[in-house]
């Protein structure tokens, strides 16, 4: 009998790193549930992955919102558990460094159900980051690991965890290589937006640390303003919120260069990518997705868990300070010649299922 899959999703990142798994199960026939958090809810940041990617509407919708980290987290995890307890599945499926992950795993693993997580052995080595504590536990109690790098790799052998560890490759570079010509022949956000390519720089900006850091955001915000680029920058809902309650959002409203707009889909933002001369950044995503595209990438962080992106010198790590981020969009070039890391061949999500379903 073929093993009965649920997999739990609920921010952003994940339905693009579902998209390729999910498709692989349904080629091989595969059992698989979708359970969805609700912990991103606007068109912007949930439906319009499920229709331009193609995943099928989620057979659970739990509507837990927005919260804090224990509300959110606590009520993820009392209504995945009555999930997991109706369907009684063989495993659960986990992606990345969310509540939504960790909820899932917790609610399994005290149940007895093996779990499964994508994007294994991730590590900034920062635990006042969100997304580091939710790896960590996550890795701590799942029975099968898929590392996309061999760092992560290391990093979960260092830590004690040797069993269940597989090298796959990233489902991000999958999902990448799937629809870049599918956005090259139907994205029109150059046309709309007035873009000329290599002709402006791509922003997001949405980490807890830089958002719920004033000093950092209003730093981050005159970086963008001070340097007179041209900047197109898609909004997440958190940072909006942020730029209103600290009065910022008439300061980049009123410059010229700064392009505000809400979050794209993910056919739009793989061309804004893939055209912009360089791309200031806090996501974890749009890091490797600006490597596997070969465009200069310039972080607002202090730590990646991404490092091969560093050490290749297509990624350059300058925090939230002002000077660093303005010195950066003007001097900073890789050395186009080195690229190292392939993130696997493409082919991660075959890998996964296949280990899976066998
Ligand atoms: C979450 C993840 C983060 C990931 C990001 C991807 C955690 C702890 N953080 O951060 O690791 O990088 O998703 O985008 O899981 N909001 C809306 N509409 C939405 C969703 C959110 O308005 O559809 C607003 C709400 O005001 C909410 C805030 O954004 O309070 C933050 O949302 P939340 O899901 O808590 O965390 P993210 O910042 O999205
Ligand atoms: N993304 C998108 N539209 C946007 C911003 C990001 O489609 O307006 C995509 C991006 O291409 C990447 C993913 O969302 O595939 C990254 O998610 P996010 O930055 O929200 O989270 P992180 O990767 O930091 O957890």
């Amino acid at each position: 009998m073929a093993m009965r899959v649920v997999t739990v999703v609920g921010a952003r990142p994940q339905f693009i790193k579902m998209a390729p798994v999910s498709r692989e199960f349904e080629r091989v026939g595969g059992d698989e549930i979708i359970i969805h958090t609700g912990q991103h809810y606007d068109y912007e940041m949930d439906e319009v992955f499920f229709e331009q990617l193609k995943i099928r509407e989620p057979d659970y919708y739990l509507g837990v919102g927005s919260g804090s980290h224990g509300y959110q987290t606590g009520e993820m995890l009392k209504r995945i558990e009555e999930v997991l307890m109706r369907e009684k599945p063989d495993l659960v499926l986990v992606y990345g460094d969310t509540n939504s992950t960790l909820a899932g795993a917790l609610a399994a693993v005290k149940l007895h159900i093996k779990v499964a997580h994508v994007e294994a052995g991730l590590r900034s080595f920062d635990k006042r980051m969100p997304e580091e504590v939710n790896r960590v536990l996550t890795d701590h109690v799942s029975d099968y690991l898929f590392a996309p790098t061999e760092t992560a790799v290391k990093n979960l052998y260092n830590e004690g965890i040797r069993k269940g560890v597989y090298l796959t490759g990233d489902v991000m570079y999958d999902a990448l290589l799937y629809n870049i010509k599918i956005a090259r022949k139907n994205s029109k956000i150059l046309k709309e937006l007035g873009l000329k390519p290599k002709e402006y720089l791509l922003a997001t900006v949405h980490r807890a640390e830089n958002t719920d850091n004033k000093e950092n955001l209003k730093s981050i915000i005159e970086a963008f303003v001070e340097s007179g680029e041209l900047i197109v920058f898609p909004v997440h809902p958190r940072t909006r919120k942020y730029l209103e309650a600290y009065g910022l959002m008439d300061k980049i409203k009123t410059a010229e260069n700064v392009m505000l707009i809400p979050p794209v889909g993910y056919l739009d933002m793989l061309v804004l990518e893939e055209n912009a001369r360089k791309i200031l950044t806090d996501s974890g995503g749009v890091q490797k997705e600006a490597y596997f595209l070969k465009v200069p990438c310039i972080t607002l962080r202090e730590r990646t868990e991404w490092v091969e992106t560093i050490e290749d010198g297509w990624n350059v790590l300058v925090g939230a300070n002002k000077e660093k981020i303005l010195k950066a969009i003007k001097e900073f070039e890789p050395n186009g010649e080195i690229y190292t890391y392939k993130f696997g061949d493409g082919d991660a999500s075959e890998k996964i299922v296949k280990i899976l379903v066998s």
